[in-house]
């Protein structure tokens, strides 16, 4: 290959500028031309100026930098087959012969899709903060995502214990609960409701309703988004309704989550998928998505990416009961 293009495309997520940057620099090293597609899918489909050449300069200032440099989309348009045809030429005008996307379950669906219609071969980063993609133990975005949760949590924390009150903290994760489990065992949180383990609210309203008794003056719960049972709001209204003089508070910590500089976990996981992925792109791979598990990179097709649910660690679910005493 001769000449390849890079997007980033989803949900943005800290840590992807660090992946285009290793992108690029693997290709240059490798005397391979890359093109960097704004706006991702829809960047593909619209043309023109989105389509921008990159070198090791363009890259240069970016690895501390959250968001993305290239932008990113949720297109529409690229789930017809009319816009995948004009995607397709665009591509062919530009004499692109294989693609890197960084992105999370959509885009590599949308990539899978394109090279059985149009044979444009693609490797696939996992840049999402969900951590929900099969084929990596981490997401790119993920650590940075759980420290910002957590920082927020400690901050909530220092108000809760001020006034002895129940806060309810509402974290992303789409419909999982990554980022919940991971910022309830680190923000020392009491209980967390998940999407993946149902009819927790119910040991929910016997904690608090023997609350008094365990002598905690103060009280942090994390919901996660996709909880079974609602969101934070509901959960708070719903305890409010089951025990008579309940009192809380709700937090939704929102697209903080997926904003700020990378951490440095990130941004070495990132480099190195990134390089792993243009690596496998050069030797013929297609269709697969490159990830880090046990430490080691390692292509998994996007077919199992996308659709093997990735499970929550047990152990570590186990341990929320056990510290929370
Ligand atoms: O996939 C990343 C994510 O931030 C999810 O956690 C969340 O559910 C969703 O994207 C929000 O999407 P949007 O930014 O389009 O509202």
């Amino acid at each position: 290959m001769k000449k390849i293009a890079v997007f980033t495309s989803g949900g943005d997520s800290p840590g992807m500028n660090a992946c285009v940057r290793a992108v690029v620099r693997t290709c240059m090293a490798q005397n391979v031309d890359v093109v960097g597609i704004m706006q991702g899918y829809k960047g593909m489909i619209e043309g023109g100026d989105n389509f921008m050449p990159l070198s090791s300069r363009s890259v240069g200032n970016i690895i501390q930098r959250g968001g993305t440099i290239l932008k990113s989309s949720r297109s529409k348009a690229f789930m017809t087959p009319e816009g995948r045809k004009i995607a397709y030429d665009n591509l062919s005008a530009e004499g692109i012969e294989g693609i890197i996307c960084i992105g999370g379950n959509g885009t590599f669906t949308g990539a899978e899709k394109f090279y059985n219609e149009f044979g444009i071969p693609s490797i696939g980063a996992p840049g999402t903060i969900d951590n929900d993609l099969y084929g990596t133990d981490l997401t790119i975005g993920f650590d940075t995502a759980i420290n910002t949760a957590v920082e927020a949590i400690d901050k909530i924390r220092d108000t809760a214990d001020s006034h002895g009150r129940v806060f309810f903290v509402e974290v992303m994760g789409r419909d999982t609960g990554f980022i919940a489990l991971a910022a309830t065992i680190a923000g020392g949180a009491e209980s967390v409701l998940l999407p993946e383990v149902k009819g927790d609210h119910t040991k929910l309203i016997e904690f608090f309703r023997g609350r008094q008794q365990s002598k905690k003056s103060f009280s942090l719960v994390v919901v996660a988004e996709g909880n079974f049972e609602g969101g934070a709001i509901a959960i708070s209204s719903m305890l409010n309704t089951e025990i008579p003089g309940f009192e809380s508070r709700v937090v939704i910590l929102g697209h903080i989550q997926r904003g700020g500089s990378p951490s440095a976990f990130d941004r070495v996981l990132a480099s190195k998928l990134g390089y792993g992925a243009v690596n496998a792109l050069l030797a013929g791979e297609k269709n697969k998505m490159v990830g880090l598990i046990n430490n080691k990179i390692e292509l998994t097709p996007y077919i199992d990416a996308i659709t093997i649910k990735k499970e929550l660690n047990p152990d570590l679910l186990a341990l929320v009961d056990i510290l929370n005493n």
